[in-house]
């Protein structure tokens, strides 16, 4: 396998190719500070005003497609094989763009602050394919944030510009840039820097576990939108940056008739489909996790190394059922995902080892899913309770449970006494879950922060799990303001 020391990335029509970049510069930094590109803004530094938004060009399945991303967070070492388009690249010969024009057009911009942002998210959904919704266009933009225009006028020029029939530079000259991005993917593993101070980038799986064990030193990173914040907000040094996804497999989601696996480098965008068909309310928790930008870059795999006791994903893959597979070296292991979660700040993962794989199961036919998040604004929020509940049913019995919550203990953790308190509980017989939803309080010893107190978080706790039982029970009241399940099943 050949090495090659440099980053190499498509933009302009042109390949930029770069032997000193610093292991932690951002794409931010470098398109206004080397480049001189000034238009994309840096407003919250942190991934959530969307001012800094880019588009990356990825080849997929033979073509082009254009995601958002935040370049704030976004490592250099990520651009390697891919096309960058900012802001800047737009008008053509002194021609705005189309989705320039419409918010000229529909005043979608009084003091511009965040209109490279919305310009550039509304710039891949010109790309996405066909005319989106209004509430797909609200989705698509959630990550980006405006304080005095106001959405509307926005919305309106994503609508009037983005109609499912692109017809701009990058439209015109799809072929050439799907045959750039190919030759680009040379299968070499990249190594810029010296032995001390790199970003690594390797091409293949085992190459990838050899080098992060011999450096366990090293910061692995997949989407950076932990990392990221690392870098811009704690000022972390990271000299040695072991970056995952360039191993084309470890993108790789295989669904099969009972379980979905989804190796390590895949997105929340690469995995939404798999996972929503498991049940609509998982289709929901990602639709509301981070932003679009976020959920381009961000991994699953991600969400599981970090070890949050407050991230999505991790309760739902509990409630499921998950087995967590990792890898050191050329030793692998496997354990159901709850035991990787040992304490605060601690995971069952040595240095060098990386999360490799999450197996998933399907619900079967006797068995029914629920999952809410509670966070203080429905978009772009990290949760104060994340919930998630899978009930096998014997007839209208609950036979037994898996529920886990997120932001009620120091980890994701499951509710043991509240599971076999509620074996035996008739759906139809409210009395016969009080003392399931009274067992939370044994299960559970939450704390109190900025996000919520510790007696809301055990109220809501008690309620969503309530709610669940109404829901499954086929209650007739509404129990959603908005979601998925809108009325219940
Ligand atoms: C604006 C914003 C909004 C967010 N909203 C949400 C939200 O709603 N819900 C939520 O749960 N999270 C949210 N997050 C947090 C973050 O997006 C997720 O935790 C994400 O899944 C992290 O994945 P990543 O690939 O970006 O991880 P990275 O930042 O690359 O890495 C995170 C950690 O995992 C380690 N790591 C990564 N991959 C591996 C691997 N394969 N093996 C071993 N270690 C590894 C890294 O070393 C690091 O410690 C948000 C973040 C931002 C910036
Ligand atoms: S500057 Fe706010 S998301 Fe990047
Ligand atoms: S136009 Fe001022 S923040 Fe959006």
């Amino acid at each position: 396998m050949s090495t090659r020391n440099t980053i190499r990335f498509l933009r302009r029509g042109e390949i930029v190719e770069l032997a000193h970049v610093p292991p932690i510069q951002t794409v931010l930094d470098y398109l206004r500070l080397d480049e001189k590109s000034r238009g994309t803004k840096e407003g919250c530094n942190e991934g959530d005003c969307g001012a800094c938004t880019v588009a990356i060009g990825r080849l997929r399945h033979g073509r082009v497609v254009y995601e958002p991303v935040n370049a704030c967070i976004l490592l250099m070492g990520h651009l390697d094989g891919t096309e960058l388009v900012t802001v800047d690249d737009l008008a053509d010969n002194g021609e705005l763009h189309p989705v320039q024009r419409a918010m000229v057009d529909t005043h979608g911009s009084q003091c511009g602050f965040c209109t490279p942002g919305f310009i550039m998210s509304l710039f891949t959904l010109y790309h996405a394919g066909a005319a989106p919704t209004r509430q797909q266009i609200a989705d698509h933009i959630a990550g980006n944030l405006c304080r005095c225009t106001g959405y509307r006028p926005i919305i309106d020029a994503a609508t009037a510009s983005c109609t499912g029939h692109p017809a701009d530079r990058w439209a015109r000259g799809a072929k050439a840039a799907a045959k750039t991005l190919a030759a680009l993917d040379d299968g070499s593993d990249v190594m810029v820097g010296s032995g001390e101070s790199f970003i690594a980038r390797p091409s293949n799986a085992d190459a990838l576990a050899a080098l992060a064990a011999r450096h366990p030193d090293a910061t692995i990173v997949s989407g950076a939108t932990d990392v990221g914040l690392w870098i811009t907000k704690q000022l972390r040094q990271l000299p040695k940056i072991i970056m995952t996804g360039g191993v084309s497999s470890l993108h790789h989601i295989e669904d099969a008739a009972e379980r979905i696996s989804i190796s390590a480098a895949a997105t929340y965008a690469e995995a939404f489909e798999s996972l929503g068909r498991i049940d609509p309310d998982v289709g929901e928790v990602l639709r509301r996790l981070g932003s679009t930008q976020v959920r381009a870059s961000g991994t699953i795999g991600g969400n599981i190394a970090n070890g949050s006791p407050i991230g999505d994903m991790p309760p739902v893959l509990i409630a499921l059922g998950a087995t967590l597979h990792l890898r050191y070296g050329e030793r692998e292991r496997q354990m159901p995902l709850e035991d990787f979660f040992i304490a605060y700040g601690r995971q069952d993962r040595s240095p060098g080892e990386l999360v490799w794989r999450v197996d998933v199961p399907k619900l079967k036919a006797n068995e029914a899913f629920r999952a809410y998040k509670i966070s203080k604004r429905f978009d772009q929020d990290i949760s104060a309770v994340m919930s998630a509940f899978r009930l096998t049913l014997d007839g209208r019995r609950v036979a037994s449970a898996r529920i886990a919550f997120g932001g009620m203990a120091a980890t994701p953790k499951r509710a043991a006494q509240t599971e076999l308190a509620l074996a035996g509980a008739a759906l139809d017989d409210e009395a016969t879950w009080t003392a399931a939803i009274a067992a939370l309080a044994q299960d559970y010893q939450p704390i109190a922060d900025m996000r919520a107190s510790a007696a809301y978080r055990m109220e809501v706790a008690q309620g969503l799990l309530r709610k669940a039982l109404l829901e499954i029970a086929g209650a007739a009241a509404d129990t959603r303001v908005t979601g998925q399940r809108m009325a219940v099943a």
